[in-house]
């Protein structure tokens, strides 16, 4: 309706002018209907709107989180709900940017609101976004204090925490890098169950990215690399190895911290980021278990430039020589990024399917999407894993802080990366056929390549 009023007095009518007033009229009566308080049917908050916030979005929109806002009242959402509107229908927010129309979709810890969820808000928000009946309103959620470790609702406490030797972020300032080796106390070997990074509560904001890798002593006694621990940027949740995987955490070694601090004005003294390991049970029998890693897959392997206000696509392809089974997947890309795919070739069948698409990748988030149990893809020995990554340095794309730039690959924020972190378990033939044959009856995504 604003439209229409107000285009019209700039440009000459090209209507006969009966037929515009009519038109107006009709958007008047239909616009006047929709934001009748009185309507019975008409969406409210307390009713319809307050459980989808409080199940979606205050656990990052309240006071002292991530969000910039807090969604806790009706007075607080109000003013956002045009907004709220737009981002929910993009699927900006909740922030889990993962296809629904491609590939394997039941993903642990999976974010996306549902089609209803969003109609729902769709039309709260073109219903004049109501507060109804504020007796209807649900009782508050209880929100855990800040620092737990959010895993701990699933597996207890953390059996074991290493944090980072402590740091001093300035307020202010550039990318920081805090590179500091200590070790982990762990004197056997034991199979991990899960992991969570954890910056500090007043770091949070501050702390970009943690990486952590184990180091071991080899027999001239120099410390080399064993594997990676833990990849955290904002809003991952951890990771969760599979019940009959191992990721090992080695006897007498050392963790090697990469941590990136973006200053964000608040002073933080004697910073220290922590990860916690929670590790399978005494009894579980390693032996019957596969291992599982977690490792960076790189898509083109030299340097590539994305020229000003060009496109480019980059592809990288790994095969095993043994059957695997894919348990999370986690692309990473910079501000021109904008998709990552991941697919399966199996030259044997020729089949070639999808697994993963991120069609609205957005570099402030990076997520681990976890398969969840009994839907991981399984790739047949020698078959191909696909990673596409699409970039766009035009002003199309919102993210690009600068489209005359030429951008390569590098480590900085406006520098460009692709890469995917893909936690795998190893198996072996008869592993892969029995898991196989175990999803034969239950399962519709599967990656069976050419043994079905
Ligand atoms: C995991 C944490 C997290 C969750 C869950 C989350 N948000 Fe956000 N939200 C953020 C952060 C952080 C920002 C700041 C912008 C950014 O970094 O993307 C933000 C920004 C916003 C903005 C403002 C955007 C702007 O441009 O100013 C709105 C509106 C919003 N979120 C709505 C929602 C709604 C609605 C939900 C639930 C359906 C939700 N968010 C869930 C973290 C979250």
């Amino acid at each position: 309706m604003s439209r229409v009023m107000t285009e019209s007095p700039g440009h000459p009518l090209r209507w006969p002018a009966a037929l515009a007033t009519a038109l107006i009229a009709v958007f008047l009566v239909v616009g006047g209907a929709e934001a009748d308080p009185g309507d019975p049917d008409d969406v409210t908050f307390a009713e319809d709107v307050a459980p989808i916030l409080q199940e979606n979005c205050q656990v990052c929109h309240q006071p002292g989180q991530i969000g910039p806002m807090s969604f806790m009242s009706y007075e607080e959402v109000r003013p956002w709900a045009p907004m709220i509107k737009d981002l929910v229908t993009r699927r900006e927010m909740p922030p889990y940017h993962y296809d629904t129309d491609i590939g394997i979709q039941q993903l642990k810890g999976d974010k996306r609101l549902s089609e209803e969820d969003i109609q729902t808000i769709v039309e709260w928000v073109d219903a004049g976004a109501p507060l109804g009946d504020p007796t209807a309103l649900p009782d508050p959620v209880e929100w855990p204090d800040m620092s737990e470790w959010r895993l701990a609702g699933e597996f207890g406490p953390p059996d074991h925490v290493i944090p980072s030797a402590p740091y001093t972020v300035p307020a202010n300032g550039q990318d920081l890098w805090w590179e500091p080796v200590v070790p982990t106390g762990i004197n056997e070997d034991r199979c991990i169950k899960a992991i969570e990074t954890k910056p500090s509560v007043p770091a949070m904001g501050s702390t970009h990215h943690a990486n952590s890798r184990f180091l071991v002593q080899n027999e001239a006694g120099e410390w080399e690399d064993f594997d990676r621990l833990s990849e955290f940027a904002r809003g991952k949740l951890g990771e969760i190895v599979p019940q009959d995987a191992c990721r090992t955490a080695p006897a007498n070694s050392r963790v090697s911290w990469s941590i990136h601090y973006y200053p964000d004005g608040n002073q933080v003294h004697d910073d220290q980021v922590e990860v916690g390991i929670w590790y399978h049970d005494e009894d579980f029998d390693e032996e019957a278990s596969y291992p599982q890693d977690l490792r960076s897959y790189r898509l083109q392997g030299g340097d590539y430039d994305i020229p000003p206000h060009g496109k480019l696509m980059t592809q990288g392809f790994h095969s095993f020589d043994h059957p695997v089974r894919l348990d999370s997947f986690q692309p990473h890309l910079h501000l021109r990024g904008v998709a990552m795919g991941l697919e399966v070739f199996d030259s044997k069948s020729g089949e070639r399917e999808w697994i993963s698409m991120i069609s609205n990748w957005n570099a402030g988030w990076n997520l681990s999407h976890i398969y969840e149990e009994g839907y991981q893809p399984l790739i047949p020995a020698g078959a191909v894993l696909i990673l596409t990554a699409w970039y766009d340095n035009s002003a199309n794309n919102p993210h690009n802080p600068d489209p005359d730039q030429w951008v390569a690959a590098g480590q900085r924020t406006t520098d460009e990366m692709s890469h995917a972190w893909i936690a795998v378990t190893h198996l072996d033939q008869e592993g892969y056929e029995r898991l196989l044959a175990e999803r034969e009856t239950e399962q519709p995504v599967a990656m069976t390549g050419g043994a079905r």
